[in-house]
């Protein structure tokens, strides 16, 4: 998987700017504000089809533009493939895959796999279940685009269903739609929790490996995967986990109603992570859960691999500086293959002998 060339226009700050990239390790150098994250966000971008940071579309246009236009010729299992998003003020964004129109944004899971590694994911282990559930669907998104189908269903149902819980006490006639909203809640709930538990296992499987690695051999790192207390076994086909989940949501209804949020269902799954069997999010220290996310993130990196054979581009954002040298040196070397985009106001120590390009960027161009 490899990203060869970019052009954005009215992307954030970068009015117009085009820029080739190595197949290896390619530097983005800079002062604070320059754009560096932003270039990275646009690479996120026609991987995810959404950003990792801004919450409407408007965000990512050029302040004095009325529209934004993200191109990248890429490399997707040995053959090439141009993705675009266009970005308006005031329609619907469109995503084009060889200069074919995509139905949606889901359509784009797989075409470009990126993993996306910033600080905030170093605090990964301590934070709570959200960050995690983050990361597992930051994940399959790429890698199953029915994944992707159902997460989007899923949180509408959501949304919906918590505006019926808030607003019953005014319009009564709301709680007829409740138990079909449930039924539907429950059915792609199956669907996501199906795919987790796969996910969680393998996470499972290949973080250990690197955490024993990292920890010269003396911490055993496992993963739990947590959903509704109703399912034995997440790991049953979807249509055996409706029955507890459909259960589960029945003995929380009166607590629904009367709370006014949603308690039953997926969107409350958490990982539990271990280490040498003692939940970390307790008992790890700081060190201990800074070297637990590198772990889980470079397993990230290898559960694609398994998947499509070959390595996702990764996005390392800042995430160099806020690590000692030690874990600094870990990470390069665990990386020396697939592409690698590695934003640093210091350039300096990071790009290696051979291959490798450095990019300097100031106000949205390339210095
Ligand atoms: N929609 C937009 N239009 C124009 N400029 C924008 C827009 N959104 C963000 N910016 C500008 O982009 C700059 C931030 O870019 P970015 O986050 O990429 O910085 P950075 O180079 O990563 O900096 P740091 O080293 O501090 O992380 C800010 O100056 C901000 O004002
Ligand atoms: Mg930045």
């Amino acid at each position: 998987m490899k990203v060869y060339s970019i052009l954005l226009e009215g992307f954030r700050n970068y009015a117009s700017f085009e820029a080739e990239f190595s197949d290896t390790v390619n530097v983005i150098a800079g002062n604070n504000a320059q754009g560096k994250t932003n270039l990275l966000e646009a690479v996120y971008f026609l991987s995810a089809g959404r950003s990792f940071r801004a919450r409407t579309d408007r965000e990512l246009i050029h302040f004095d533009r009325d529209g934004a236009h993200i191109r990248a010729d890429i490399d997707s299992g040995g053959r090439g493939h141009r993705l675009e998003a266009f970005l308006h003020r005031t329609k619907r964004r469109q995503f084009l895959s060889n200069g074919v129109r995509l139905k949606t944004a889901s359509a784009l899971s797989g075409k470009l796999r990126t993993v996306l590694f910033c600080p905030d994911d170093l605090n990964l282990i301590r934070e709570g279940a959200a960050v995690r559930r983050r990361l597992m669907d930051g994940c399959l998104c790429q890698l199953r685009p029915r994944y992707a189908e159902a997460l989007t269903e899923y949180n509408r149902i959501l949304e919906h269903k918590t505006r019926i819980l808030r607003d019953y006490h005014q319009k009564p006639s709301l709680l007829e739609t409740l138990d079909d909203f449930n039924l539907r809640m429950a059915q792609m709930g199956a669907q996501l929790i199906y795919y987790r538990a796969a996910y969680a296992a393998l996470l499972a499987e290949k973080a250990a490996v690197i955490h024993r690695e990292f920890s010269g051999g003396s911490e055993t790192l496992s993963v739990r995967y947590l959903t509704v207390k109703t399912i034995e076994d997440p790991a049953k086909k979807p249509a055996e986990l409706l029955e507890p989940l459909l259960e589960h949501l029945k003995t929380h209804r009166r607590a629904e109603l009367e709370t006014g949020t949603c308690l039953s269902g997926a969107h409350k799954d958490d990982l539990e992570i271990l280490i040498n069997g003692t939940p970390a999010r307790t008992f790890a220290s700081q060190g201990q859960a800074r070297t637990a996310a590198l772990s889980l993130k470079l397993a990230e990196r290898d559960i694609h691999f398994a998947d499509a054979g070959e390595y996702p581009v990764l996005l390392l954002d800042d995430v160099l500086s806020e690590l000692d040298p030690k874990r600094q040196s870990f990470v390069l070397n665990r990386i020396n293959e697939g592409q690698v985009f590695i934003t640093c106001c210091d350039e300096v120590s990071l790009l290696p002998g051979t291959g490798g390009r450095l990019l300097r960027i100031a106000g949205g161009r390339l210095a």
